[in-house]
């Protein structure tokens, strides 16, 4: 499936030399039974494994190195969730960049967005620049949105988005992503940077979390 035109997020028209396949954004539909082991107990299918996870951001960053050329600009990645993905995602990059961080929480039940929170500033100045602004996961739109929002208050000149995943049907905010990795059911997904109440962020693979994990956290949460 395309990523969608009409919401791309900055008016400049993108590269004629960008990537065909990086347009073609694998949906993942049906989990694999093939858990390693050691999480069994956590997760009940694997979405994406560790491997395909490395053959996307490869996609990804061919694309993103073409459409922002020799001109410096600055990777914004938003903490916590994107750390894995933008580590992996930057040294596939070859630049000229510089790699800074927003820190942006939605503080709901464990698995509902809630109210933003934001955690750390921005250290460098993103004023007259090109950005990036990478993230694990696109849900409601709405920590995107606001981010955006907030870099062009800044300043910045062009931004362009880049997501791991996109769950499309959870949609409440008009917000789409220039990079998506994957496109995904409504599933709790954990691993790779995404976590349950700040837990399984370290997985190596993104998984669907077991519902008795979920329903043994909230009967921790009444006692
Ligand atoms: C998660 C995720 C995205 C955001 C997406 O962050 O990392 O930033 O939610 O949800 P949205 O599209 O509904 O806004 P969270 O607030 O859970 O913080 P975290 O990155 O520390 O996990």
């Amino acid at each position: 499936m395309k990523a969608k035109a009409a919401e791309k997020t900055s008016k400049r028209a993108p590269s004629p030399r960008r990537s065909p396949s990086v347009d073609e954004v694998p949906t993942v539909s049906r989990l694999s039974p093939r858990v390693p082991a050691a999480h069994k107990g956590i997760v009940s299918g694997v979405v994406v494994t560790p491997a395909q996870i490395r053959r996307r951001v490869h996609e990804l960053a061919r694309a993103i190195q073409s459409d922002f050329g020799d001109r410096e600009w600055v990777v914004v990645a938003l903490l916590n969730g994107s750390v894995l993905f933008v580590a992996d995602l930057v040294r596939e990059l070859h630049g000229p960049l510089i790699l800074d961080f927003i820190g942006v929480s939605s503080y709901g039940d464990g698995t509902e967005s809630g109210n933003l929170v934001y955690t750390k500033d921005l250290k460098l100045e993103v004023a007259g620049r090109d950005v990036l602004v990478v993230d694990d996961i696109l849900d409601t739109g709405r920590t995107l949105s606001e981010v955006i929002r907030r870099l062009r208050s800044l300043g910045a000149q062009r931004i362009r988005t880049c997501v791991l995943l996109d769950k499309p049907s959870r949609r409440v905010v008009k917000q789409g992503a220039d990079y998506i990795g994957f496109q995904i059911p409504d599933w709790f997904v954990v691993g790779y940077g995404l976590d349950y109440a700040e837990r399984y962020r370290h997985l190596p693979f993104i998984g669907v979390l077991r519902p008795e994990v979920i329903a043994a956290a909230a009967r921790e949460r009444v006692r």
